[in-house]
């Protein structure tokens, strides 16, 4: 069997640090509540010249710096993303251009919200050949998309890149399981319906707006989170449970054996009521939500990256990365270091 391995990580963390007591000053809210409800006590946010796009170039480089390889033998660029700075071209294709990584390899997006990086394993595992060198980012500027009028999202998510590098090997196990049930109501985000409206209906008013503006690009609509939390709590509690059993089936691995479990950081409480149902040790769920909030995307690569950092995925370490999020979107994933 030929499997995919992770062999160097970074990530970049955004450089304004907003604490609950920052979030009371702009939303109805309070620490006590976000931390006993979520877990979370600070998240980041863009600051001045940061966005998706720099956040993702600087995590790839460091990933490339920490594997040891070339730039120049990356054959792969995979982006897991839902906030991307620019409809097209792609963020992988923004960080080819930008590492100078060699053109001609595939490089696209993938939107698969909060499962995306679990996504993007399965897609390398499945498009890299063997001994070649992929690499796989996941990267969110939910700040973006807050809606600071709606408390019961606006203090959830945070900004936030994380990438590796893989490379396909010989004898290697690696397991993945990946799944969807469209669902539009519990999770979504969506220009105001006017920006909808086909240019063609109002080209006139168009080349008004344009011209006023000394020809800028029009604003074609800002994106909003929408999210039923109830009912998305009950679907990932669901979720990740069952996922847990698929990677235990896949791998043969019992949940009580493997080293760690990485989930997405969505909410203590998600990860709590999963693993009190079986029984499994606090140390075995990994977690840094409180420090980053809900992330995305880029939640289970931060995860790993701060796992990496701290010298906790040692060779022969077996991890389960677990997603869950918008779509309604799911997956596992089994890697071994
Ligand atoms: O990343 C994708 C996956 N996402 C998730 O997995 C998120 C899943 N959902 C959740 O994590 C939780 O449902 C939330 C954290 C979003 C909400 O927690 P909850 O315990 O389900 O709260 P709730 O929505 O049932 O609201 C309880 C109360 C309400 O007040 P009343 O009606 O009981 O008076 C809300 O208005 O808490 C109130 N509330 C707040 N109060 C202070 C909601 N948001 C806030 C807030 N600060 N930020």
């Amino acid at each position: 069997m030929s499997g995919i391995q992770i062999i160097g990580m970074g990530h970049a963390v955004p450089s304004v640090c907003v604490t609950n007591a920052d979030m009371k000053k702009i939303v109805d809210t309070s620490d006590e509540w976000i931390r006993t409800r979520t877990g979370i006590r600070e998240r980041r946010f863009c600051g001045e010249g940061e966005s998706l796009a720099t956040l993702a170039v600087r995590a790839a480089a460091e990933a490339i710096d920490s594997s040891g390889i070339r730039k120049e033998q990356i054959r792969l660029v995979i982006t897991a993303t839902v906030t991307p700075d620019y409809q097209v071209p792609s963020t992988s294709c923004l960080i080819q251009e930008k590492l100078q990584l060699p053109s001609g390899i595939p490089a696209f997006d993938i939107n698969a919200a909060c499962s995306g990086f679990v996504y993007g394993l399965s897609l390398v595992q499945a498009l890299l050949p063997e001994n070649e060198f992929a690499l796989l980012i996941g990267a969110e500027q939910l700040s973006r998309m807050l809606d600071f009028s709606d408390r019961s999202t606006a203090v959830l998510f945070g900004d936030g890149a994380a990438a590796a590098v893989l490379q396909k090997k010989a004898g290697v196990p690696f397991y993945s399981h990946l799944a969807a049930g469209g669902n539009r109501s519990a999770l979504w985000a969506a220009s105001a319906p006017a920006n909808r409206l086909p240019a063609w209906q109002n080209a006139e008013a168009q080349a008004e707006r344009k011209e006023q503006s000394g020809g800028k690009p029009e604003d074609t609509g800002t994106y909003r989170i929408h999210m039923d939390g109830r009912s998305v709590f009950r679907f990932a509690v669901r979720a990740l449970s069952e996922e847990l059993r698929e990677m235990e089936k896949q791998s043969g691995i019992p949940a009580e054996k493997v080293d760690q479990i990485v989930c997405h950081q969505a909410n203590q409480r998600i990860l709590d009521y999963v693993r009190k149902e079986r029984g499994l040790p606090e140390e075995k769920f990994f977690r840094n939500l409180d420090r980053y909030g809900n992330t995305s995307g880029a939640s289970i690569p931060l995860a790993l990256y701060d796992l990496w950092n701290e010298g906790k995925l040692e060779p022969g370490t077996r991890v389960f990365c677990i997603g869950f999020g918008a779509g309604l979107t799911w997956a596992g994933a089994c890697l071994t270091f």
